[in-house]
C-alpha cells in the first residue's frame, strides 16, 4: 500500500544528511513501528511521509503510485509528539473544527466515538481535558480528515502508566481500520500488536520482524 524507496533527506539547514536510503512498506492492518535513538530521524522520517519535507532522493508511493508533498498532506494524518500542547480551540468542539469548517455533527460524534469520547463536554476548554482525553482529541481531530494513513510520533511520552496503558489500546483497535505507522523511543511498550518493525539509526533503516 504505502512504500518507500531510497528515501535521501537531508534539510538546507543541516550539514548531514538525516536519511540515507530508507525503504519501507506499509499496509492496511498491519501496524507498523519505527524505533530509534532521540536523534535517530524518526521525526524528520514522519515530515517526509506526510509531505511536509520534501527529499533529494526516492519515492513515496500509495498503491503503487508515486506521490508528491501536496498529495501526501492530503494522504497522511499526523499527530506530533505532544500534540496537546498545541491545541489552539478554546472549546473541544472548535478544536475539532478548525480546518473543518462544514463539519457535521454526524462527523464529529463519529471520530468522538472512534477515540472513546462520546460523552465529552464539547464547550469546555481542551486544557480542561485529562492527559489520556487530550491525545484522544488530538487523534479525533486527524480522523475527521479521513486520512488513509495514520503517523504517530511518540505517542506515549510524557504519559503516565495508566494513561498509557490506555492510549496503547487505543491506538491497537485503530490500527486494525487503517495504515498506521508509529515512531517511537520506546519500543518494548507496543510491541504486542506492531506487525513489522525497523530500527532507525544513522539514518538507516533496518527491518526487524515481519510476521506472516
Ligand atoms: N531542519 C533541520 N535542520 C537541521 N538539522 C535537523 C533538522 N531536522 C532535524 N535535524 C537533525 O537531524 C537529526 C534527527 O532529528 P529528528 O528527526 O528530530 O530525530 P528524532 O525524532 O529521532 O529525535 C537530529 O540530529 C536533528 O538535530
Ligand atoms: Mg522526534
Amino acid at each position: 500500500m504505502l512504500d518507500l524507496q531510497d528515501i535521501h533527506y537531508q534539510p538546507a539547514t543541516s550539514e548531514h544528511p538525516i536519511l540515507k536510503g530508507i525503504d519501507l512498506e506499509a499496509h492496511y492492518g498491519a501496524p507498523v513501528m519505527v524505533a530509534g535513538a532521540s536523534g535517530s530521524g524518526k521525526t524528520s522520517l514522519v515530515e517526509v511521509i506526510s509531505g511536509l519535507s520534501k527529499p533529494q532522493r526516492g519515492y513515496v508511493r500509495w498503491k503503487n503510485k508515486s506521490l508528491n508533498e501536496r498529495q501526501r498532506r492530503w494522504l497522511c494524518g499526523v499527530v506530533f509528539q505532544f500534540p496537546e500542547r498545541h491545541f489552539l480551540g478554546l472549546t473541544v468542539a472548535q478544536e475539532l473544527r478548525l480546518g473543518h469548517r462544514r463539519l457535521s455533527t454526524e462527523d464529529q460524534a463519529k471520530a468522538l466515538g472512534k477515540v472513546g469520547l462520546s460523552n465529552i463536554e464539547l464547550k469546555q476548554s481542551p486544557e480542561r481535558l485529562s492527559g489520556g482525553q487530550q491525545r484522544r482529541l488530538a487523534l479525533a481531530v486527524q480522523l475527521l480528515r479521513n486520512p488513509s494513513v495514520l503517523l504517530l510520533d511518540e505517542p506515549t511520552a510524557g504519559l503516565d502508566w495508566s494513561v498509557r496503558e490506555e492510549i496503547l489500546g487505543l491506538l491497537s483497535d485503530l490500527a486494525k481500520e487503517q495504515v498506521l505507522i508509529v515512531v517511537t523511543h520506546e519500543p518494548e511498550l507496543f510491541k504486542n500488536w506492531i506487525i513489522t518493525s525497523y530500527q532507525l539509526s544513522n539514518g538507516r533503516l533496518e527491518q526487524m520482524t515481519k510476521l506472516p
